[in-house]
């Protein structure tokens, strides 16, 4: 059904180019806001590297869903906000489940003890994903503020995202050889515009 694999920092393009596909409803639920093209470009752009990490599902070579993990960096990593992004076609489908496991062990691994997560009051999917991990859960006005306790990890965690990694990379590799959509370039420009027209909002 697809592939899951971290992004390199020289594949910023692909993030932006996924989330400008993101139908109206889901970009509002995802930025909880209305978000115009622009500003999700600015958004892509300004992603700092060295405390952000993005897992991507890839479907025929095309980046269709993505994990966001920002830390904070001072003085160690202690704390994650963690935002979630499907596209239409592929929602339900355990996309977003796969992709918080696999946050969830990138943080272990990096000694995190907290992740937190921002959604609608209405988003009732993000609330199930997190309320799985027993998240604590405030409301306030319409968001609802979500905090996952991430267990310590060990020798287990390690080398579960080490083989995760290596089958990503694997599926990566395949794609290029027999997928024809998948036109797998690392080092496209960062910020390149979306191939597909987003939709328009209002404003
Ligand atoms: C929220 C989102 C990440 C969830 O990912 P997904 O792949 O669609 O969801 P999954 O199939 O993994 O299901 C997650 C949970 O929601 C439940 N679910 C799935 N479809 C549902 C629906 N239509 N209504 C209610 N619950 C639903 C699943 O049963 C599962 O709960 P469980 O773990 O208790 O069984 C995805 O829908 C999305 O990107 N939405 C738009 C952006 C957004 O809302 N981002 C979150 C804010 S950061």
């Amino acid at each position: 059904m697809g592939t899951y694999r971290q992004l390199l920092s020289t594949e910023a393009g692909r993030y932006q180019e996924h989330l400008l596909r993101l139908d109206g409803d889901s970009r509002y639920a995802r930025f909880s806001a209305i978000t115009s093209d622009d500003v999700i470009r600015r958004y892509c752009d300004s992603i700092d590297w060295r405390s952000t990490k993005i897992i991507g599902f890839f479907k025929d070579g095309v980046m269709r869903g993505a994990a966001e993990i920002r830390y904070n960096l001072r003085p160690l990593p202690d704390q994650a906000e963690l935002a979630f992004s499907v596209e239409k076609e592929c929602q339900s489908s355990r996309v977003g489940t796969n992709l918080m496991v696999r946050a969830l062990l990138i943080l272990r691994n990096r000694a995190v003890i907290k992740a937190h997560i921002v959604c609608l009051l209405s988003n009732r999917r993000m609330q199930k994903l997190a309320l799985r991990y027993r998240a604590d859960f405030k409301a306030h006005r319409g968001d609802v503020f979500l905090t996952i306790d991430v267990p310590y990890g060990d020798i287990s965690s390690l080398l579960a995202e080490l083989v995760d990694g290596y089958l990503g990379w694997m599926n990566a590799g395949i794609d290029i050889v027999l997928g024809p959509k998948s036109s797998f370039l690392p080092f496209e420009r960062i910020g390149q515009p979306a191939s597909t027209p987003a939709p328009r909002l209002a404003q």
